[in-house]
């Protein structure tokens, strides 16, 4: 089906609320994104109730935001692409419930979009990468929710090869920064304390690694590092470092591990695309520029949470006529696996 008109995007599966505007080529006619930090630093993570209130009070007037910029009137727009799922029920509700409403108001078609798919699918989107990444490819997954490797074989062509057995990589470091002292989300500070860090002073678990598939495990790390915060009982300066580096350290050498089984597991992948909060992080993205596969990274804004890979995800689904009903329920839980194959 030939798209000739742009696509509203929405997400507001989990603390960011945005929309963007994209050309049915790609390019970003607008976009924005209202980060719910703040609301929740202060009770150390996202809390689902005050994220669902916050998206509902935010997202209709950040649509009209994007709608303006990017000088499209509703009734212009070629379809609406909704955040459907996984993530916090709340706010999957509120995105999709209002992208369907105007879909139906003004005669639009509408896309129940899988937030994975988003991630998945933007190394695909022009002017995000230096140049466009070609199918198959690995993608991990790695932010504060999810901790995956999976295979992108094409648009709605996904299998997931490894998931974690427990903690998602950027909880883990939000649960040690926090043993450390540091302010959630920790990842960020964790990063900046290690950099006067030794990472050899304590032999800390790389979880997994060697074992067979691409699987992941945070759990034991972060306990072998309660178990040393424990044995120091107070903590000077030094030793909070050298924890942030050992830590920081041991998951960069286990996420490397993780991606080169993945690699062998996919053979013919064209590279390996990072997305999420956590491949900001300097020390990871060094060991898995380690891997054989060229290292692909969009710019962080679109690698953590963002609507510009909604409406990509859309634009793609639009154009091969994947159009969901208006019935189309929310889905908490929603593996990329069960995805209809374009
Ligand atoms: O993708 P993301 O922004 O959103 C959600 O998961 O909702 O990821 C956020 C996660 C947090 O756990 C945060 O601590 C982690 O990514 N993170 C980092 C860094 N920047 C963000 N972890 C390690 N190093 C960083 N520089
Ligand atoms: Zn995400």
């Amino acid at each position: 089906m030939t798209l000739r008109a742009p696509v509203l995007g929405l997400e507001a599966s989990c603390d960011e609320t945005a929309a963007a505007v994209l050309a049915p080529d790609g390019r970003i006619l607008a976009e924005v994104v209202l980060s719910q930090t703040a609301e929740h630093a202060k009770f150390g993570g996202v809390v689902p109730e005050i994220a669902a209130r916050a998206h509902l009070a935010h997202l209709p007037g950040l649509a009209r935001q994007v709608l303006a910029e990017a000088g499209v009137a509703p009734h212009e727009l070629g379809g609406v692409a909704a955040t459907s799922g996984p993530g916090l029920i709340g706010g999957l509700i509120v995105a999709a419930s209002f992208g369907k409403g105007l879909a139906l108001a003004h005669g639009l078609p509408f896309v129940a979009v899988n937030h994975l798919e988003g991630h998945a699918l933007t190394a695909t989107l022009p002017g995000a990468v230096a140049s466009p990444v070609a199918f198959p490819y690995l993608l991990l997954l790695l932010s504060g929710g999810h901790c995956q490797c999976v295979a992108v074989e094409g648009v709605g062509q996904y299998r997931r090869l490894g998931t974690t057995l427990d903690d998602a990589v950027g909880e883990a470091f939000d649960k040690v920064a926090k043993l450390l002292g540091l302010p959630w989300p920790g990842g960020p500070a964790l990063e900046q304390l290690a950099k006067a860090g030794d990472p050899t002073r304590f032999a800390l678990p790389r979880p997994l690694l060697g074992r067979a598939g691409c699987d992941f495990s945070w759990s034991g790390l972060k306990t072998a590092v309660a178990h040393q915060v424990g044995k120091l009982g107070t903590l000077a300066e030094q030793d909070r470092a050298d924890l942030a580096a050992g830590f920081q350290a041991a998951v960069a050498a286990t996420l490397a591990d993780r991606a080169r089984h993945a690699a062998a597991m996919l053979p013919g992948a064209t590279a390996l695309v990072v997305a999420g909060g956590v491949a900001a992080n300097l020390a990871v993205r060094a060991a898995l520029s380690g891997t054989p596969l060229p290292l692909v990274a969009p710019p962080l804004r679109l690698c953590t949470d963002n609507a510009v890979m909604i409406a990509w995800a859309g634009i793609e689904r639009l154009r091969r006529g994947l159009a969901d009903p208006l019935d189309h329920a929310p889905r908490p839980r929603w593996p990329l696996d069960e995805m209809r194959a374009a």
